[in-house]
């Protein structure tokens, strides 16, 4: 009787409203130092600005410096998370334009190197970001180290930043190779930053595709082109969002289209990003 009085319940309940997951968006680069941090709080900042609720995610872990850039001073970070001294929604700090950070802590080793185990009980503990944001964005260190490779086999989207100089193409290409190996569907576009001119940029992606559909046999997107602009510079030493501080520098219009990219739309897989990630660990 009771199990008949379940069953119909359960027929004519309504079905259950889909848990609204946030989008995810990963930044990487092959070499450091290319202006993915600069690129990802700018992101950020311009996706809030345009009415998302947004939060970064630093997991440059143990070298974070995100917040240096947004001048925060966050007293948690991914360190505390990981160690289950805080929940991840706790360990967010207040950012300019209403985003929030998650800070990847300085001088960290455990978060440097991290286990498969340690990144399954991080991204358990990130899951609970899902639900409260539109858009995640996740500024990653340089290189394909296992923190990255779990992201990307999650990812739909991946932004991969470089500069035209050879050095800066060869690792984002290597880059770019692996991804595909791990998640040939990835979506994966590229940000030329420091480029003197669009013509430079253009030339240097043309050389990548190039090289890419002879032995990768796929080709990564265009996304943008961000030129060398003292504006940066600057401000990284005021610790101020550049498009905050200069919405008009020439960079900072070139952001604006960067952030415009419709592959950071995508849905996210109907898992949720971090189950999906924990998964791809096992
Ligand atoms: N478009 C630009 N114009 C001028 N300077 C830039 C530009 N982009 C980045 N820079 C400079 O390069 C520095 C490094 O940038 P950023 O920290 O974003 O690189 P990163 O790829 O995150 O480095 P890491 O691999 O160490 O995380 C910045 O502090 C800034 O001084
Ligand atoms: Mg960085």
């Amino acid at each position: 009787m009771f199990l008949e009085v379940l069953r119909q319940v359960t027929r004519s309940a309504p079905p259950a409203p889909p848990r609204r997951m946030a989008k995810v968006l990963n930044i990487a680069s092959g070499k450091g130092g290319t202006g993915k941090s600069i690129v990802a709080s700018n992101l950020a900042v311009l996706r809030a600005q345009a009415g998302e609720r947004v939060c970064l995610v630093d997991f440059d872990a143990g070298m974070a410096n995100a917040h240096l850039l947004l001048g925060l001073v966050p007293r948690y970070d991914l360190g505390h998370v990981l160690d289950g001294q805080v929940s991840a929604p706790f360990a967010l700090v207040d950012g300019p334009a209403g985003i929030k950070l998650l800070s990847g802590g300085v001088g960290r080793a455990a978060l440097q190197n991290p286990t498969p185990r340690e990144l399954d009980r991080l991204f358990g503990a990130l899951a609970a970001l899902e639900s409260q944001f539109d858009l995640v964005i996740v500024d990653h260190g340089a290189g394909m180290g296992i923190a990255t490779v779990a992201h990307v086999a999650a990812a739909r989207s991946l932004l991969l930043v470089t500069t035209h100089e050879v050095t800066s193409l060869s690792d984002a290409y290597a880059l770019y190779k692996h991804a595909m190996s791990v998640a040939p569907d990835l979506r994966t576009g590229v940000v030329m930053n420091r480029a003197p001119d669009e013509s430079s940029a253009r030339a240097a992606f043309d050389r990548f595709e190039g090289v890419a559909r002879r032995h990768v046999g796929k080709v990564p997107e265009w996304v943008g082109w961000v030129p060398s602009d003292e504006a940066v510079l600057k401000s990284v030493q005021a610790r101020g969002p550049l498009v905050l501080r200069e919405p008009h520098a020439p960079a900072a219009l070139r952001l604006q289209s960067v952030a415009r990219w419709e592959a950071i739309d995508l849905a996210p897989v109907a898992r949720g990003f971090y189950e999906t990630a924990r998964r791809a660990l096992r």
